[in-house]
Formats: structure tokens, C-alpha cells, sequence
């Protein structure tokens, strides 16, 4: 290692991060600062400081990477906008070779070719939601009466959760997303939740069936592959993670393809011309969209490691935006820009390498028939308030509205 390097005590005042948008869906203007930098030290609202890493490559290069460790950060008090550490557990707190034995159980429920069979079910579901909205009339709002059922039905059916029991899901996952609330209130809704969760896993061992909480029983109980608390602690991530960010990311969609940032072309409409077009668009609508303020959890440094030509030492934290790397000029031309029929590199949305999201084809899936089924059957949506009116959340995990009315 070459002792020039740049290193953290020769770098100025940490900045303070993330870097809040309150509104909208634009990348915070402090990241095009960085864009000449390879690496920032950041300090966060709770835990230790941190580099952060905003170019496509350099974030791909730290998420694939076994040296740059997340058990370790669950271990540290790790850079993060809530007081309380990370709860949950789950696959996206873990190294090999317990995550390859965990990450394995599930991975063939989540192919391509499984997710694949689900799309007419999908689309019979959506179809369902929007004759309810036409029926009633508008105005209606798209996060309550389209975006938040389709991916919690279908999350709630794969796992094998009653949908009765959808709210205790919702509940617990405000709490989490929220990003502040205080550690006694954390503790108590767990709690709950995770009492709730055994009846679910009770149930489930009286009467199997053909769903994920069936399969994670058998490799408990029958191939001792996974002790019960992972057990609980998948099934947490899974359900979570199953609908928070496709629920946000509907929404933010319609949000965008309703403002239309293309100058005056009606976006809607040109998909509803073009169906073909619509995987290309939720690529590029995924790149396009801030969704994660950058705070997919820290990875921490085993070794020394050299990147971009600064040394990160051992044990040092190391947070990535993928947002502003989804902006990196070097890799997309325009960046900022939205355009629907974009080709050539590939979004770190779903993150990359061994912790790549579990549910990206479900999600992808999720996005395309939304989508899809709107473009056709919503001629003339539009937004039911002045833009100035819509609600976006601040300083959560997830950028989003809290509600879109629509009319149409
Ligand atoms: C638009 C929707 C989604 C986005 C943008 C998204 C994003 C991500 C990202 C960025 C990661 C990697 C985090 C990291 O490396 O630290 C991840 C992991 C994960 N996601 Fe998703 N996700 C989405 C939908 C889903 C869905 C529908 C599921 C349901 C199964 C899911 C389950 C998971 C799980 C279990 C992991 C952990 C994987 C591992 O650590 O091996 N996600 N997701």
C-alpha cells in the first residue's frame, strides 16, 4: 500500500449526511459536488463517521467485495439516521457462509422463471384494484387504493400470511421506516410483531402448505439448516422488504410519469402506445428515483483497502449512495434526465453482488404490470392536486409520498 494515499485524518470536517431532499424526487445538488471526489468522510445523525462512495463503480466495487463486512456493522455502532442500532437481522446483516446458507433456502423461490408464473395473478390483482377505483370514481388516492395492496397481497400470499393479519406488517414496518423513533418504542412494536409472527409460524406447523413460511418450518424443523430466530428474522425481511419499497416505488413512478419531466410529452400515453417499452421504462424509472437516501446499511473494512485512491483502514465504515450513482455522468449519459427508452448500463437500485436484492424480479414484476395496467386502463390520469400539494415524507429511510391523489 503506497503510504501517499489519502486517509481519514487528513480529510476536512466530515459533512453532515444524508443529504435531506425534502420534495421531489431530485438528487440533492451536494452530490454533483462530489463527483470529482471518489470518496467524502460523512458523519450521520447517530454512530460513527464514515467514507462515503457516490461513483457506479467504486460502489460496485465495495458491494462486491466479502472484505467490506455488514455483520461487522451490526456488531460496531454503525453509521445510521436512527437512535437505535439496526433490528431485524436477516440476510442483509450477514456474511458468508451463513448468508450463502440462508441467502440458498430462499433463493429458489425468488428465480426469474417462479416469479415469472405469477404475472397473470399479478395482473388479475391490479385489474381488481383499478375496477374498484373506477367504480368508486375520483378522485382516488394511489398509494391506499393501488400501490400499497398489490405488493402487500402478494407478499402476504408468497409467505403465507393471512391477509387479515396485513395491518401488524404495515404497523411494524411505519415504525422501522420511520427512522425516528425512540428505542423504547422500537423494542415494544417488535415485540409485538414478533409474538404476532409465531401464531403465523404456529399455524403454519400444524398445516403446511405451499408458501415460503412452509419452506423455512421444513429447513428448521426436518433439514436443521436454520434456527428458529433466523427463521423469525427472514420472515421479518421478506415481509418488510416484500412491499415497503415496491409500495414507494409505485408511487413514485406514477408521481414522475405524471409530472412529466420530458418536456410536454403526455408519458402515460406513450406507454399505453408502446407496451413493449414498459421493462426498458421501470429500469430506468428505478435508476431515476432517489429511493434509499443512500442508507442501505454501512459496510465495514476487514483489511486495509485501497479505493480510489484512498486508504480505507480496518475497521472503518463505509456507506454508498446508490442514488448518486444511479447519476454517475461517466456511466449515463444526461443523468438527469428521464428517458423511458434509455439502454446501456445497468442501475445498482437492487443494489449488487452477494447481497443483490433477494426480490428484484418480484419487484420488477410488481413495477411492470403497474405500470402497464394503469398506462391502459387509466386514459387521462392525472395528478388531483397542484404538484405543491403532494406530501412527500422527510427524513425517512424511503423517499415517497404520503399519498397521490389522482383524478382522471
Ligand atoms: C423496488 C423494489 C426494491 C428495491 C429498490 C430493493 C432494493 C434492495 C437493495 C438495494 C438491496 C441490497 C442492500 C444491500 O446490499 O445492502 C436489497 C436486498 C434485499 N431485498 Fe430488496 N428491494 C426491492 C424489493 C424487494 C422485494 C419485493 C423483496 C421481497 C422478497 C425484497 C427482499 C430483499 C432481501 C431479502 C434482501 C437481502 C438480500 C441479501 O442480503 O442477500 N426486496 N433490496
Amino acid at each position: 500500500m503506497s503510504p501517499q494515499k489519502q486517509h481519514a485524518e487528513q480529510c476536512p470536517e466530515p459533512l453532515a449526511y444524508p443529504f435531506w431532499t425534502t420534495e421531489g424526487l431530485g438528487l440533492h445538488p451536494d452530490y454533483r459536488e462530489l463527483r470529482d471526489k471518489p470518496l467524502a468522510r460523512v458523519r450521520l445523525p447517530y454512530g460513527e463517521d464514515a467514507w462515503l462512495v457516490t461513483g457506479h463503480e467504486d460502489v460496485r466495487a465495495v458491494l462486491s467485495d466479502a472484505r467490506f463486512s455488514l455483520s461487522e456493522a451490526v456488531r460496531r455502532d454503525h453509521p445510521r439516521i436512527s437512535p437505535m442500532p439496526r433490528v431485524g437481522g436477516g440476510l442483509i446483516a450477514i456474511d458468508a457462509p451463513d448468508h450463502t446458507r440462508m441467502r440458498s433456502l430462499l433463493s429458489k423461490e425468488f428465480t426469474a422463471r417462479r416469479i415469472e408464473h405469477l404475472r397473470d395473478r399479478v395482473r388479475e390483482n391490479a385489474d381488481e384494484l383499478l375496477d374498484r377505483m373506477v367504480e368508486t370514481g375520483p378522485p382516488a388516492d394511489l398509494v391506499e387504493d393501488f400501490a400499497f395492496p398489490l405488493p402487500m397481497t402478494l407478499i402476504c400470499e408468497l409467505v403465507g400470511v393471512p391477509y387479515e393479519d396485513h395491518h401488524h406488517v404495515r404497523a411494524w414496518a411505519d415504525t422501522v421506516c420511520a427512522g425516528n423513533a425512540a428505542p423504547e418504542v422500537i423494542q415494544e412494536k417488535a415485540g409485538a410483531f414478533f409474538e404476532r409472527m409465531n401464531g403465523w409460524v404456529a399455524a403454519r406447523r400444524e398445516e403446511p402448505a405451499d408458501d415460503l413460511l412452509t419452506v423455512l418450518i421444513r429447513a428448521c424443523d426436518q433439514d436443521g439448516t436454520l434456527s428458529e430466530r433466523e427463521l423469525s428474522e427472514l420472515l421479518n425481511e421478506v415481509l418488510i422488504g416484500g412491499f415497503v419499497t415496491t409500495t414507494n416505488q409505485i408511487a413514485n413512478f406514477f408521481s414522475l410519469l405524471l409530472l412529466r419531466p420530458d418536456g410536454d410529452q403526455d408519458l402515460l400515453a406513450r406507454l399505453r402506445a408502446e407496451p413493449g417499452l414498459v421493462p426498458k421504462a421501470v429500469e430506468e424509472l428505478l435508476r431515476y428515483v432517489p429511493l434509499l437516501n443512500g442508507l442501505i446499511l454501512p459496510r465495514y473494512a476487514l483489511e486495509d483497502i485501497e479505493l480510489g485512491g484512498v486508504l480505507i483502514r480496518a475497521g472503518e465504515a463505509v456507506v454508498v449512495s446508490q442514488a448518486a450513482a444511479n447519476r454517475d455522468p461517466g456511466v449515463f449519459p444526461d443523468p438527469d434526465q428521464l428517458v423511458l427508452d434509455r439502454s446501456g448500463a445497468a442501475h445498482v437500485s437492487f443494489g449488487y453482488g452477494t447481497h443483490y436484492c433477494l426480490g428484484a424480479h418480484l419487484a420488477r414484476l410488481e413495477l411492470q404490470v403497474a405500470l402497464e395496467r394503469v398506462a391502459t386502463r387509466m386514459p387521462g390520469l392525472r395528478l388531483g392536486v397542484p404538484v405543491e400539494k403532494l406530501r412527500w415524507r422527510s427524513k425517512e429511510f424511503f423517499s415517497g409520498l404520503r399519498e397521490l391523489p389522482v383524478a382522471w
